[in-house]
């Protein structure tokens, strides 16, 4: 059974709140961390972006639905377009998540689908193709 089809019981199985709060403590650390990346996100302080996504992924998983009590309806792609995110970007990010979630410990079945999850989302949320460098001293 997937957690979609019994979200409840995902997201107790995991251990519940602490887990997703460790799990975006963890990622946010390592954004902190990384100037570069950091720059994408707007906010001086990311203690709310933090909240935000913690609070979205206890409920993608069957747990309290604050996050739309707060914000509406996810709609994450729209939610992402004012960001530039490439493949660059959609990387950065799936390194920082595969630490978070690693260092969570979770038997195997339980965090190969939260990992699953984390890449079809990811990959949803590019953007931005990355077109070449011109080329230069040829004409077609
Ligand atoms: C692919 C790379 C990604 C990048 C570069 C990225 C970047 C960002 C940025 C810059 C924000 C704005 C920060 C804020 O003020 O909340 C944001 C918000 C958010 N992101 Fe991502 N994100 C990515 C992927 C994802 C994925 C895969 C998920 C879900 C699994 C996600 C969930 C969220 C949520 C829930 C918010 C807050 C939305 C809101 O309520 O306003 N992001 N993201």
């Amino acid at each position: 059974m997937t957690a979609e089809q019994d979200p409840e019981n995902f997201y107790d199985a995991v251990g519940g709140a602490p887990t997703f709060e460790k799990l975006t403590a963890r990622f946010y650390e390592q954004v902190a961390a990384d100037a570069e990346f950091r720059a994408l996100y707007p906010e001086a302080d990311l203690g709310p972006a933090e909240e935000r996504l913690q609070l979205f992924l206890k409920q993608y998983w069957g747990g309290p639905t604050t996050y739309s009590e707060q914000r509406g309806h996810p709609r994450l792609r729209m939610r992402h377009a004012p960001f530039v995110i490439t493949h660059k970007e959609r990387d950065t990010w799936l390194r920082y998540m595969k630490v978070a979630l690693d260092e969570l410990g979770l038997p195997a079945e339980y965090h190969d689908e939260m990992w699953e999850y984390f890449e079809r989302a990811a990959d949803v949320m590019v953007n931005t193709i990355e077109t070449p460098e011109p080329r230069k001293g040829l004409t077609l």
